[in-house]
């Protein structure tokens, strides 16, 4: 079939996530299969745009990759337009390295895959003139103008499982479990497995937490002859006391607190309850291992629907699910926004209706 694009580069950028090769399988089999056309696999992300490190693509790259996690391409958090000094070698800054390794190669389009920093950055190589299509890849699932996210619903499913295992250990000892899961900028990861693995309480950091209510909630457990809680925090929860505070203030104030969230709030727990506590903090268990096949059939679904935008030469966008149809959204609408979870949301209201406490 026609395709505006001949041959175009393909890049994995920001903290990985499970799906992204399967995405990498849609885009690049639909472009050689349907469209003819030619793909390099550009290495470690912006990294790799800016420093020439790409390989040419092949039917053997993507026999069996459906089902890997992590990415084949590798991946880095590298920010091009953060650090605009030209390299003294070369005379030229890290955009101007792109744009001449655009042209080298002979690249008509560039696919990234990524979150809100990469998809910003992919807006930013649009103004300069590069055609560029966006995939919404991230665990967080706080990319806006999108519902959903591929490697999101995976992170959900291990969190979950871990939520559920740790529910055996709480009751046989009669203790209040802090579990902390990733989610610095939005709760929708800690929403989610909160409510799908029955925590107790669920503290995201869109809703600043009263440390004495959550002790309330314990107690009143404890009294109706339940002496175990669940509590599922996200990385980026933080008390009212820390939301009166300055921006500044409260990252500096956080960057020397010697552990994470979540010990804090079981310490705090416990010296106010008297009941034991334990946390176990998932980490990157949920970034890790493989795509659940939701997943894989979104990220496959995103990624056939971008090599279609390549061959229309409908370029500036990111392809997006709304209303489960997938459509371009312009990266101008991605920039810079975060998808918060809104105090209103129905997973919200389902929470509180199961007598979830939310630290209020
Ligand atoms: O953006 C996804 C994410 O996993 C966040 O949930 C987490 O806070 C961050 O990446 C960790 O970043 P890094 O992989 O650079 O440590």
């Amino acid at each position: 079939m026609a395709s505006a694009v001949k041959k175009f580069g393909i890049l994995t950028s920001g903290g990985d996530a499970p799906g992204l090769n399967a995405a990498i399988r849609g885009v690049v089999r639909t472009a050689m299969d349907t469209f003819g056309m030619q793909a390099i696999g550009i290495e470690q992300g912006y990294r790799g745009l800016i420093n020439g490190s790409a390989r040419e693509l092949h039917e053997r790259d993507f026999s069996g990759i459906l089902t890997r996690g992590g990415t084949i391409l590798g991946t880095s958090r590298e920010k091009p337009f953060k650090n605009p000094v030209p390299d003294p070698e070369t005379g030229m800054t890290p955009v101007e390295k792109i744009k001449a390794n655009y042209k080298k190669w002979g690249l008509d389009a560039l696919v990234v895959l990524g979150g809100n920093g990469t998809n910003t950055t992919a807006s930013m190589l649009a103004d300069e003139g590069l055609n560029v299509i966006g995939l919404p890849k991230t665990i967080d699932n706080d990319l806006v103008e999108t519902d959903i996210t591929f490697g999101f619903h995976t992170a959900v499913s291990v969190a979950t499982e871990a939520i559920d295992r740790i529910h055996t250990t709480a009751h046989s000892h009669n203790r209040i479990m802090v579990i902390e899961v990733m989610g610095h900028k939005a709760g929708w990861l800690g929403l989610y497995a909160g409510v799908a693995g029955g925590g107790d309480v669920v503290l995201l950091p869109e809703i600043p937490y009263d440390i004495h209510a959550i002790a309330e909630h314990v107690e009143k457990r404890r009294d109706m002859g339940k002496p175990f809680s669940i509590v599922v925090v996200a990385e980026g929860a933080l008390s009212r006391e820390e939301a009166l505070l300055d921006k500044k203030t409260f990252k500096k104030q956080r960057a020397e607190m010697p552990y994470s969230i979540a010990y804090r709030v079981a310490h705090e727990l416990e010296e106010i309850t008297q009941l034991e506590s334990r946390v176990t903090v998932l980490g990157y268990l949920q970034r890790g291992g493989i795509p659940v096949p939701y997943d894989r059939a979104l990220a496959t679904r995103f990624g056939t629907a971008a090599a279609h935008l390549l061959a229309e030469g409908n370029f500036g966008n990111m392809v997006a699910m709304q209303n489960n149809t997938v459509v371009p959204v312009p990266l101008k609408k991605i920039c810079g926004k975060v998808k918060y979870v809104p105090r209103d949301d129905q997973m919200i209201i389902a929470a509180r209706e199961v007598g979830t406490c939310l630290g209020e």
